[in-house]
């Protein structure tokens, strides 16, 4: 397939077959995420690759209870790891002080998406689905406990993989105009952007259900997955919608799904996790 079209079908799965990644096929991957662009060529990244069903039940808990992190035979975590760097340097007496400085950190977040999304690529090119599972994020002291991270190593990016049992249809997405600038940066009016997004999700009161088929994929999977006796998460999130008097895509994403003061009160414990690897960004005197 052209790489164009394999791209623009690309979607998340979510629902995977039981049978494993193979072994060479893996091995490809894993060449294509090393070999990926990264700031410096100094690659400070690690990837653990977790395959044992043990594993990947504690990991689908680890990231919030997502059962397709289960399902998939292998999940991918791309993790920031300057202890090798360290490591390198120190071996020839010189200083590396990644972990200090907020630029390196984001040049090596920067390696690491561009090395996970290789895999995905080459993934859909071979006939695998993937998904990432940022929600890693939450769980960074879990994750490097479980996994005998040492210091300065930070899981911050899951990738799951296998071969899809269904792929999702209908994921909407921004026009390419509403993205798009030429030369300059053009400000479009507000009336533009509610269009642009009204375009992008479609009326949200004309049928929830489908809405949430569209907008929160996620939870209708998880439904589909792991039936609860007591209710199920769309229904839940429906309860929400409802309570809070929800009319707009804006509304659904920044007061239910991600609600906007969880979303900043988060802070803190990321800046603690980030500390308790080793991480620290000061405003440094001059020196
Ligand atoms: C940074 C990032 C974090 C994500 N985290 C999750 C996640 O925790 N769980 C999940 O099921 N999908 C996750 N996804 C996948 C998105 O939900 C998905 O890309 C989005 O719905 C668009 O669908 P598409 O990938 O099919 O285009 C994540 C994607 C990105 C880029």
């Amino acid at each position: 397939m052209d790489l164009y079209d394999l791209m623009m079908k690309r979607r998340s799965v979510r629902s995977f077959e039981d049978r494993p990644v193979p072994e060479e096929l893996l091995d490809e991957l894993l060449d294509a995420a090393v070999n990926a662009p990264s700031g410096g060529n100094i690659q400070p990244l690690s990837i653990i690759v977790v395959e044992e069903r043990a594993a990947r039940a504690e990991l689908a808990e680890m990231v919030g209870g997502q059962p397709w992190v289960a399902n998939a035979p292998t999940s991918l975590i791309f993790c920031i790891d300057f202890h090798r760097v360290k490591r390198w340097a120190s071996a020839f007496d010189v200083e590396f002080r990644g972990e200090e400085s907020l630029l390196s950190f984001l040049i090596a977040y920067a390696d690491l998406m561009c090395a996970a999304q290789s895999v995905v690529i080459l993934a859909e090119a071979r006939g695998l689905g993937s998904v990432y599972v940022g929600t890693i994020l939450s769980s960074i002291e879990y994750a490097r406990e479980f996994f005998a991270m040492p210091e300065h190593v930070l899981p911050m990016m899951v990738l799951s993989l296998g071969f899809p049992k269904s792929v999702p249809r209908d994921i909407p997405k921004l026009d390419r105009h509403a993205a798009v600038h030429s030369e300059k940066y053009a400000a479009r009016s507000d009336d533009d952007v509610r269009d642009d997004f009204e375009r992008k999700y479609g009326s949200i009161d004309e049928d929830v259900d489908r809405y949430l088929e569209r907008a929160y994929v996620e939870a209708v999977e998880r439904d589909r997955q792991v039936p609860r006796d007591d209710g199920s998460w769309v229904g839940d999130v429906k309860k929400r919608m409802q309570k809070l008097e929800v009319k707009s895509n804006a509304e659904f994403l920044f007061r239910v799904r991600y609600p906007q003061n969880l979303m900043v009160r988060f802070n803190r414990d990321l800046i603690k996790a980030l500390d308790r690897a080793g991480f620290s960004f000061p405003l440094a005197k001059d020196e």
